[in-house]
């Protein structure tokens, strides 16, 4: 065969590959729902690998190679967001939810005349993706909303996380919010194998979504079976692609991303108002954590327009935040768990009590000098909170 010819014939078996790998990453990672054998998705990863290192020129940004391989790093890099990462306002009840919106109305009447949209809070690590041309360049914690953590690699090995948005319509440069989580499912095995390894478990399913967000080497991300739910575009530089936030989430599902399902868009608060309470009783039901409700106005051409509070919370969204279900019971003892590294980990042994539809029996003491403050002693009652994992937080 000549030249050219082996040459088209490679291009054509490296892209072949690709695509084959990205459908048994999708059944594997996203369905869970395996389409191969372990062995014959080595195989054909290392074809690929094997083609992508002798011609690199058919290594593409998107190759499913691109997800893997960067060196442990020695420690995280900063990475100045080039929009600050707002957080929320909370609103504990409707009449809060009301002021809320009285009080942008005052602002600026023409609120009047946008919709609503609510979205699920998703109760797991922020995250910070941008993509210049339509590819990621870099991925970031929050940190505190100013700067946060380069975090590029790990962000990589997340299957949801696109590395480049196929549409040619994508502003030339965007930041892309969304959160990081865990499943239930994949959050209660990841515990169950620290525990085997004498790791402390994780507190709860953020904490160890922002933990394994956070390693050094991503091969160890890369095995935590993170997800991705994106809920905003920030546009830098181009053309706002949409004028509403619903479009907007249409748009990001569009390009590729995960968007969580249960949104909606309301025509007015007395129509928010009266949906929150199916949302809220969805919550418990959930394969992941969310611990509210967000609301936020429609119409995009408001948000500059409203600004946000201390340049931390926008006016234009707000969460509705429901209590956290608690139960109290008998401390019956404290016990203290060593983990591999050495840390000391105290944990309350309860009178077994009914917590959020479980019998919870144990939970995190957090640390000693928590246990001091609160002034927790064996005998007392104690309030029991259910955040992932029961936490025992106060003496009644
Ligand atoms: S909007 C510029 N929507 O909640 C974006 N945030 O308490 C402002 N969060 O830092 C936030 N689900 O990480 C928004 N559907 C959602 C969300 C959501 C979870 C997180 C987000 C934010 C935190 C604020």
């Amino acid at each position: 065969m000549s030249p050219s010819g082996s040459r088209a014939t490679a291009t054509r078996r490296a892209a072949e590959l690709r695509d084959q790998i990205q459908r048994a990453n999708r059944a594997y990672y996203l369905e869970d729902n395996p389409s191969i054998s372990d062995a014959e998705y080595d195989r054909l990863f290392r074809e690929l690998q094997q083609l992508e290192r002798d011609q690199p020129q058919l290594r593409t940004a998107d190759s499913p190679t691109q997800r893997v391989g960067a060196a442990p790093a020695s420690a995280l890099t900063k990475h100045r967001h080039l929009q600050p990462m707002l957080s929320l306002a909370n609103a504990f009840d409707t009449d809060e939810l009301r002021a809320w919106h009285e009080r942008n109305l005052r602002l600026i009447p023409e609120a009047a005349a946008s919709a609503f949209v609510t979205e699920l809070k998703i109760d797991g690590a922020a995250v910070n993706l941008t993509y210049s041309n339509g590819r990621l360049t870099t991925g970031a914690t929050r940190g505190n909303g100013i700067i946060g953590e380069d975090v590029t690699p790990n962000l990589r090995t997340i299957h949801d996380v696109p590395l480049v948005l196929p549409a040619d319509d994508v502003p030339a440069l965007m930041e892309i919010r969304g959160e990081v989580y865990f499943p239930l499912t994949t959050f209660a095995r990841v515990n169950r194998l620290r525990e085997a390894q004498g790791d402390p478990p994780f507190a709860n399913p953020r904490n160890s979504a922002a933990g394994s967000l956070r390693q050094l080497d991503s091969a160890v991300t890369g095995k935590r079976r993170l997800r991705l739910f994106a809920f905003h575009i920030e546009v830098l530089e181009g053309q706002r692609p949409v004028s509403s936030q619903w479009d907007a989430l249409e748009l990001l599902s569009a390009w590729g991303f995960q968007v969580e399902g249960h949104r909606e868009r309301l025509a007015t608060l007395d129509d928010v108002i009266e949906h929150i309470p199916t949302l809220e009783a969805l919550l418990p039901t959930l394969p992941f954590q969310a611990d509210g409700v967000v609301v936020k106005l429609d119409r995009l051409d408001l948000w500059p327009e409203l600004g946000a509070i201390g340049g931390r919370e926008p006016r234009w969204a707000v969460a509705r935040k429901f209590a956290p279900e608690v139960a109290v019971t008998r401390l019956r003892n404290i016990k203290i768990n060593v983990g591999r590294t050495g840390a000391l980990n105290p944990y309350a042994e309860l009178e077994p009590v009914e917590l959020g539809g479980v019998t919870i029996s144990n939970a995190t003491l957090h640390n000693e000098q928590l246990i001091a403050e609160k002034d927790i002693r064996i005998g007392d009652w104690v309030e029991v909170v259910q955040n992932g994992r029961a936490s025992c937080r106060e003496r009644v």
